[in-house]
């Protein structure tokens, strides 16, 4: 692949070097695009030396009139001419340049004219990461379908320890590999995802709902488009904005989504089950507000239609996914689902407590398998749980081909 490193300023610009390297060595070309604050901490020399091609540092090149025309287009060229661009390290500024469609100097002009997978690497101050601007941005640019590899734990060059360190360039070089190989592998699928929590009216201002935010059910979505796949993400009301190229159908109540799952069964060869459908629902939905003139209000409710047993018992050879929210016994709880709702894997995860499961950035989770395995995958990111639950779900669909 023709790849384009876009290094930005911070102490870690240095590491960029390494990832060059490594990229360099899976067998990429590597044109390095640097920031002016990316210069403060590392000459272009080095990366000119490494990967034997002149760095691009500036918008416009005034060594001559001729030489500023051609360089007033030529951040269209290099966008159009690479395959897939990877920003390591990116700074607090160029994700708000990048979430924000600023262009500004060439990094961030030739990224709006580029149409490829973008991989994003942010390294700061713990602070920084953590800003609600900042987090902001992180969530934006995941939105645009952008894969984001986090930053570790660690001590900062500032003196602090917490989240914000460059994560290493063999981690970066390993996401990178993973858009190069399995960029395509599940085109041909069509993913059914789940994503978020129902609503269920009690009466006109009134309902009853749960704690999920869509975020585990999106970056599932995300993770199958990552790999070619086509989804079709049955979302209930969330605050988040769906991954780019996902066909969102907007549902509200748990009836709204049996209807949307089994009307777009037929076009599913995956259903993952993610969303947290109510249980139960008012039996009766009040056509008025309901006044405030009793003590006391006792509410009769009537279970909703277990949308993934029905999809278990009319799933044909489709790949059916549940998901099962425990707060206890989380392995019985979910090989139990997994024969009872006759899916082909159940990806449990503890809620209730913190960190973790409900509207949490992060997950850890265990997945039931038919053949009675447990595979644990520890806490991480949801997206990069998600990337993993997609990839043992590509894996069980390349078995079942070749069988
Ligand atoms: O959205 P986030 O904030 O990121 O949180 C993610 C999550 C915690 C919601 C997610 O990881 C999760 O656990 N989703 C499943 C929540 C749930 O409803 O679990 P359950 O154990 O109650 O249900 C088991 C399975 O049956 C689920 O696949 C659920 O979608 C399905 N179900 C449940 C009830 C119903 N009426 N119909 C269903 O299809």
């Amino acid at each position: 692949m023709r790849i384009v490193l876009g290094v930005t300023g911070g102490i870690a610009a240095y590491k960029a070097a390494e990832l060059a390297r490594l990229l360099l060595q899976q067998g990429h070309t590597v044109q390095v695009v640097m920031t002016r604050s990316a210069r403060e901490f590392i000459q272009p020399l080095t990366f000119a030396a490494l990967t034997g091609r002149k760095v691009i540092t500036e918008l416009f090149d005034h060594s001559s009139p001729e030489a500023t025309l051609s360089s007033s287009v030529e951040h269209i060229g290099v966008a159009q001419e690479h395959d897939l661009l990877v920003i390591a390290p990116a700074s607090a500024n160029t994700l708000a340049k990048l979430a924000h469609g600023l262009a500004d100097d060439f990094l961030s002009t030739m990224y709006l004219a580029f149409r490829g997978p973008v991989v994003i690497a942010p390294a700061m101050n713990n602070v920084m990461w953590e800003h609600a601007a900042t987090q902001a941005n992180v969530s934006a640019l995941r939105a645009l379908g952008h894969i984001l590899v986090e930053p570790a734990d660690g001590y900062l060059a500032c003196g602090t320890y917490g989240p914000g360190r460059l994560a290493e360039p063999a981690v970066i070089a390993d996401a990178v590999e993973r858009v190069t190989k399995s960029g395509s592998d599940l085109a041909g699928q069509t993913f059914l995802i789940t994503a978020g929590p129902t609503q269920e009216p009690l009466d006109p201002v009134r309902y009853l709902s749960n704690r999920s935010s869509g975020k585990m059910g999106y970056a599932l979505a995300e993770a199958a488009l990552e790999r070619g796949a086509k989804v079709i993400l049955v979302s209930g009301p969330v605050a988040i904005r769906p991954p780019r190229g996902a066909e969102v159908i907007s549902i509200r109540t748990a009836a709204e989504m049996l209807d949307a799952v089994m009307g777009n069964l037929e076009r599913a060869s995956v259903v993952i089950k993610c969303a947290a459908v109510a249980d139960f629902k008012p039996a009766v939905e009040s056509a008025q507000k309901i006044k405030k003139s009793q003590a006391r209000l006792s509410l009769e409710l009537e279970p909703t239609v277990d949308i993934l047993a029905t999809v278990g018992k009319n799933k044909g050879n489709r790949l059916l996914v549940g998901f099962a929210a425990e707060t206890q016994n989380l392995r019985e709880e979910a090989h139990r689902k997994l024969t009872v709702k006759n899916c082909d894997m159940v990806v449990a995860n503890l809620v209730g407590g913190s960190g973790t499961g409900f509207e949490a950035e992060n997950n850890a989770v265990v997945l039931a398998m038919q053949s009675g395995e447990f595979v644990e995958l520890p806490k991480a990111p949801k997206i990069e749980i998600a990337r993993q639950i997609i990839d043992v779900t590509a894996k069980i669909i390349d078995r079942r081909m070749r069988s």
